[in-house]
């Protein structure tokens, strides 16, 4: 089965900040890949990449065979994606929105409507249908999102730190929504910070630091390797991406601090 997306020593720069320096990955078919960081570390910059929002320095990018520079409109057919700012028409109804992008989407309005009630409900969101995108709380337009990225029922779902602003209810259906997208034959790549939600979620996991790979496997495998180390992988995750000591040291300084008030 060919390869989902391929990344190949993709670099991306702002100037003198190399965001994205030099890193490769591949998500197959069926898989959850988290790419797991801190901040800064290169994560919404490398999703960016993928979905041709920016232009790339260096190296390759393949999206089920596509260049998402060279073929754009393709590519995007393919993905169905959640940015980590959301971007929706704040002046639009939840309806509204969901018929635009419907219909931005070409897609069969009868239809999508049955499946965005479907989701709407799932993510227990249907209370919101004719209200403003404006009035709603920040969790509640992520689920809009989400449900916005799974109209077109995309092969390859990106996600940028999806679970932010969700409740633990929300949270577990998003979960379910995962699994339901990979038994329906789609792939899943998506973005966080936290260690325990790649462990949850994920098939695989690349540790990306400075815009560099520094470890990838499944859950077990990573923490197999910090075991090896004599350390958990909390402990792991934090060294390889120069968490330990900078932690260490702010907290030393924020008990001084403390110290003298
Ligand atoms: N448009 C931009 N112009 C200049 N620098 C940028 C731009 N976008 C990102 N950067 C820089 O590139 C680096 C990587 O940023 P990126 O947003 O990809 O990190 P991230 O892993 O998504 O972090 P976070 O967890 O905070 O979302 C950072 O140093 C950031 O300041
Ligand atoms: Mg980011």
């Amino acid at each position: 089965m060919k390869v989902v997306l391929v990344v190949n020593n993709l670099k991306k720069y702002f100037g003198s900040v190399k965001a994205v320096d030099g890193l490769s990955f591949n998500v197959k078919p069926g898989e959850i890949y988290g790419l797991l960081g801190p901040n800064g570390a290169g994560k919404s910059t490398t999703i960016k990449s993928i979905l041709g929002l920016l232009e790339i320095n260096s190296g390759s990018i393949s999206v089920f065979g596509d260049d998402p520079i060279r073929t754009p409109t393709k590519v995007k057919k393919n993905i169905g994606y959640v940015p980590e700012e959301l971007s929706l028409y704040e002046s639009m109804t939840v309806a509204e929105l969901l018929n635009f992008v419907a219909s931005l989407r070409g897609l069969n309005p009868q239809i999508t409507s049955l499946d965005a009630e479907e989701l709407l409900k799932s993510l227990n969101a249907k209370k919101y249908y004719d209200s403003l995108i404006a009035s709603l709380s920040q969790g509640n337009k992520q689920k809009i999102q989400i449900i916005c990225a799974l109209l077109h029922k995309p092969k390859l779902l990106i996600l940028d730190e999806p679970l932010s602003g969700l409740d633990a209810r929300s949270s577990a259906i998003l979960k379910e929504l995962f699994r339901i997208h990979i038994e329906n034959g789609g792939s899943i790549l998506f973005s966080t910070h936290i260690m325990e939600q790649a462990q949850v979620l994920c098939t695989r996991i690349g540790i990306i630091n400075q815009g560099k790979l520094v470890a990838e496997g499944t859950f077990e495998e990573l923490q197999d390797l910090a075991q090896s180390a004599g350390a958990t992988l909390e402990e792991v995750f934090l060294k390889l991406t120069d968490q330990d000591e900078v932690t260490n040291g702010i907290i030393a300084n924020l008990k001084r601090l403390e110290g003298k008030t």
